[in-house]
């Protein structure tokens, strides 16, 4: 029986989350996960649209993929997520070596599509569902310390430069119940903290709960366990969700909340639907409701039309809010939605250069941020030993920031640790063992 399934995973935390959704519908038809790409009898590249240069990249994978193929004939190859959703067909009739194309309301029909493939039908699975959630699937997880849980799925949005939702569809949310019975699981298992997934996740609606309902639901299963959730769309960020985030010690203080640009212009061409005023007035609100609250942000520079003053309002929103993190990237024009009508206007070494410019005023804020925790104290969730060093752990505060520490005083993985802070850089902050707030599994 060809059962050694290896998966590869790009794009955002909901990817991750779909892949585990797969695996555990395939753990349940007998199938097994491999980690080695060469023991693997079937292939799957779960993949991301979102910019073209994500989709090169996974072409470009692709193509050593299917090199796997002249040694194994038998080889099934599969492309799974928003790219199958988006190139359908095309997939399978320009690339040869792809077997299966399913896109992330398919996965369902995985196991057919593996025993068609294996008898040498290629399939393709790539209709949208209005109320397709998993929510009935066991997600197969790793032992681990984070964990995370798509609640909804899709969006209603259409940002004019977005691709999402073509790719995932419509806005639906699982049952606040199968959530919260989701975390009792994950809480007695032993994991440390849950991340609720969504595109918009502040959006989630079961028709009787909305999201700090369920937010405060699950911050209820065990006060040990941290909850985190992304991403949160401006528009539907409520005083009632500031106000839950605050009462809960163990919902993290820590919102991403993409702001895209800094001019209402071109939030109405991107079809944001707020204006920076509303957006500066939730930071505001957002910081006096919850102590200590940190912020992260998503930019886009050079959409189309974007004018030298208007990329200088979006240095002086980031310059005013004085977000702990951001993800900057550049217009990236993507077929099918709306801002692919307009001219990609903005010539490459602009864009280039006002991400640049972005970059360097994020890093210059994030470490003068970060110095200003030079002396404080603050809890860490000790996750692994530091990347760089063994003599080190890496752990993250409630606010969603990196803390090294070093080994000893008998910490070990998965304690909640009180640190104080000594050194910071624009990404990392490093701290000394102060006490053990609470051991793991001891
Ligand atoms: N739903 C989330 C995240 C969507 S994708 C949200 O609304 O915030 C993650 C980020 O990718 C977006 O926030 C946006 O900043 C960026 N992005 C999406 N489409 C893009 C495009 N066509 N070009 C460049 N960046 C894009
Ligand atoms: Fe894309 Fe906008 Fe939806 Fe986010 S909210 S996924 S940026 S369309
Ligand atoms: Fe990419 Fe799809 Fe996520 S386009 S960012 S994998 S929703």
């Amino acid at each position: 029986m060809s059962n050694k399934v290896y998966i590869e995973t790009y794009g955002c935390q909901m990817n991750l989350a779909d892949t585990e959704v797969v695996m555990g519908i395939l753990k349940s038809k007998g199938y097994e996960l491999t980690k080695k790409i060469d023991a693997a009898d079937v292939v799957f590249v779960n993949t991301c649209s979102v910019r073209d240069n994500a989709e090169q990249r996974i072409h470009g994978r692709l193509g050593n993929i299917g090199t796997l193929k002249q040694k194994n004939p038998n080889l099934v190859i599969g492309v799974l997520g928003c790219m199958a959703e988006r190139l359908r067909d095309e997939l399978i009739t320009k690339k040869k070596m792809v077997d299966i194309v399913v896109g992330p309301d398919e996965y369902r029909k995985l196991p057919e599509l593996i025993n068609n493939a294996v008898a040498g039908e290629k399939g393709i699975g790539v209709k949208l569902s209005r109320t397709e959630t998993y929510e009935d699937i066991e997600p197969y997880r790793e032992e681990g310390l984070a964990a995370w849980i798509s609640v909804m799925r899709g969006c209603d949005k259409f940002c004019t430069y977005c691709v999402v939702p073509f790719t995932r569809g419509r806005e639906r949310s699982s049952k606040l119940e199968s959530v919260v019975e989701e975390v009792k699981r994950l809480s007695e298992r032993g994991f440390r903290e849950v991340t609720l997934l969504g595109q918009n996740v502040n959006s989630y609606s079961d028709g009787e709960n909305d999201f700090s309902d369920l937010l405060e639901a699950c911050a209820k299963v065990d006060n040990k366990l941290r909850i985190r959730f992304m991403t949160s769309h401006p528009q539907d960020l409520s005083d009632k969700l500031l106000h839950t985030i605050s009462e809960y010690s163990n919902i993290c203080n820590y919102i991403h909340l993409p702001v895209q640009a800094g001019s209402d212009r071109v939030l109405k061409e991107m079809n944001r639907t707020y204006t920076i005023e509303h957006y500066l007035g939730i930071i505001e609100r957002a910081r006096k409701i919850i102590k200590g609250v940190t912020f992260s942000t998503d930019i886009i520079s050079g959409f189309p039309t974007e004018t030298e003053e208007e990329h200088k309002m979006t240095l002086d929103v980031m310059a005013k809010v004085r977000y702990d993190g951001a993800f900057m990237f550049k217009y990236s024009p993507r077929e099918g939605t709306r801002a692919f009508k307009m001219e990609d206007d903005i010539p490459e070494d602009v864009k280039s250069r006002r991400l640049t410019e972005i970059i360097d005023q994020q890093l210059q804020i994030a470490y003068e941020i970060n110095q200003k925790l030079i002396g404080t104290e603050d809890v860490v969730l000790i996750e692994s030993l530091s990347k760089k060093s063994d003599q080190f752990y890496s752990g993250r505060t409630d606010t969603n920031k990196i803390v090294i520490l070093p080994i000893g005083n008998n910490v070990e993985i998965g304690d909640l640790v009180k640190v104080k802070i000594h050194k910071g850089t624009s990404a990392t902050l490093f701290g000394d063992f102060v006490e053990i707030v609470d051991a793991y599994k001891r």
